[in-house]
C-alpha cells in the first residue's frame, strides 16, 4: 500500500510516498483491531513535531537519532471504511464507515483499536469526520473535565481559529457559556459565525489589558503563559494550556504555579475513548458542532500539507485525502 513515510527528522521534504506492507490484522495482538481503508486523515501539530524530531518526542520512544522504524508513518486521526475486523471486535463490521484515533493514518490502510473508534456522524462526509478526533476531543476534555465548564460562565478561548480552538468555541457555546474568542484579524468574521459572543484581535489587543475577568481561559495554542494570563482570571477561575510538547517554559510555569499554591493553572493531555467520540459524533451529526476544513491535500502532497501546518496559522483543520469514492 502507499503511505507517507519519514525516515529522518527534518523539513517537510523528508516525507516521501512509499510502497509499504499493508497492516496485518491476523497478527497476534491485533485481535481487538479494526483494519480501515482510509478515506481521509487530518494533520495535527503532533505530526509536525514528530517530523521535526522535538526532543521530548525523541526521548519518549520516537527514536533518538532517527525516527523509530515502528512509527515512521504519521497520522493520528482517521475516517474511512472498515475492511475487516479482529476476532475480538464486536462493535464494528466490514463496510462500516468509522472515524477515530490510530497511529499511521497517512496511508491507504491503518489498524485502529475498537475502543478508539466510532461510527461516522450522520450527514457527514469522511473529510469533515477526519477533522474531528484529536482536536475536538482535546477541546471537549479540557472544557468539560479539566475546567468543569458550567452554564453562564465566562470563557475565553485563545487561538480560537485553530484546530482545537474552533471546536472549543462551539463546545463552550453548547455548554451555555458566554464565549470570548481570540484570534487574528483575518479570522474574526468566521470565528464569530461559529457562535462566539465577543471577539478580540490578538494582533491589536491583549485580553489581559482589557479589564475583563473569566472563569475559564483555554490557551489552545500555547502562545500565552499562566503568568501573563492570570490578570484576566477570576480568583475561582481556571487557566488551561494544551501546549504540552514544546520544550518551552509552560510546564515549568505550571510547576511554579503549583509550588506557590496557585491551583488555577492546569496542563491538559487528551485521551481518546469511544464514549467521547460518540458524544462528538452526535454533536456533529445534529449540526451543533461544525468541523471547519481549511484545505484537503491529496496524500502525495503531504509535504505541502506539513508546510501549511508549519506556518502556525491554520484555519480550523487541514485534511489529507487518501481515497476517493469509498
Ligand atoms: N494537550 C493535548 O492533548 C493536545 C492535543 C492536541 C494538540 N495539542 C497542542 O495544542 C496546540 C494547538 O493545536 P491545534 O491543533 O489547535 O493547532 P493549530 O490548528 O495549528 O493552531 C493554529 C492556530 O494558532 C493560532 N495562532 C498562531 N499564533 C498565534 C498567536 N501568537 N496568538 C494567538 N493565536 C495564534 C492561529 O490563529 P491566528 O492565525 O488567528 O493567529 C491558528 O488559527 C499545539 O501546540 C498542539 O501540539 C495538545
Amino acid at each position: 500500500m502507499k503511505a507517507a513515510v519519514y525516515r529522518s527528522y527534518g523539513p517537510p521534504e523528508v516525507l516521501k510516498i512509499e510502497d509499504v506492507e499493508k497492516p496485518d490484522i491476523g497478527r497476534e495482538g491485533h485481535e481487538d483491531r479494526v483494519l480501515i481503508k482510509v478515506h481521509s486523515a487530518s494533520v495535527n501539530p503532533f505530526d509536525n513535531l514528530h517530523r521535526k524530531g522535538y526532543l521530548p518526542i525523541r526521548l519518549s520512544g520516537g527514536g533518538f537519532g532517527r525516527p523509530n522504524p515502528d512509527i515512521q508513518i504519521m497520522g493520528i486521526d482517521v475516517a474511512g471504511r472498515v475492511e475487516t475486523v479482529g476476532k475480538h471486535v464486536t462493535g464494528f463490521k466490514a463496510g462500516d464507515s468509522v472515524f477515530g484515533h490510530c497511529l499511521g493514518s497517512h496511508a491507504e490502510y491503518v489498524l485502529a483499536r475498537e475502543n478508539k473508534l466510532s461510527l461516522l456522524p450522520k450527514n457527514t462526509g469522511f473529510q469533515e469526520a477526519a477533522a474531528v478526533p484529536c482536536a475536538a476531543l482535546t477541546a471537549l476534555q479540557a472544557l468539560r473535565d479539566v475546567a468543569q465548564i458550567r452554564k453562564d460562565q465566562k470563557v475565553l478561548i485563545y487561538g480560537a481559529s485553530g484546530g482545537i480552538g474552533h471546536f472549543a468555541v462551539q463546545l463552550a457555546k453548547f455548554y451555555g457559556t458566554e464565549v470570548t474568542a481570540v484570534c487574528s484579524t483575518a479570522n474574526l468574521k468566521w470565528v464569530k459565525e461559529l457562535g462566539a459572543d465577543h471577539m478580540i484581535d490578538h494582533v491589536r489587543q491583549d485580553f489581559n489589558d482589557l479589564g475583563r475577568k473569566y472563569d475559564i481561559i483555554l490557551d489552545a495554542v500555547g502562545k500565552r503563559t499562566f503568568f501573563n494570563s492570570r490578570g484576566a482570571l477570576l480568583k475561582t477561575g481556571v487557566y488551561i494550556t494544551e501546549h504540552v510538547l514544546y520544550p518551552k517554559y509552560h510546564p515549568l510555569q505550571l510547576l511554579l504555579a503549583s509550588v506557590t499554591g496557585d491551583k488555577r493553572a492546569k496542563i491538559h493531555m487528551s485521551k481518546t475513548n469511544a464514549p467521547d467520540l460518540e458524544f462528538l459524533r452526535d454533536l456533529v451529526g445534529d449540526g451543533t458542532l461544525r468541523p471547519v476544513v481549511e484545505k484537503c491535500y491529496p496524500l502525495d502532497q503531504i509535504a505541502q500539507a506539513h508546510r501549511h501546518m508549519d506556518n502556525g496559522h491554520t484555519r480550523g483543520k487541514i485534511v489529507i485525502g487518501v481515497a476517493n469514492g469509498l
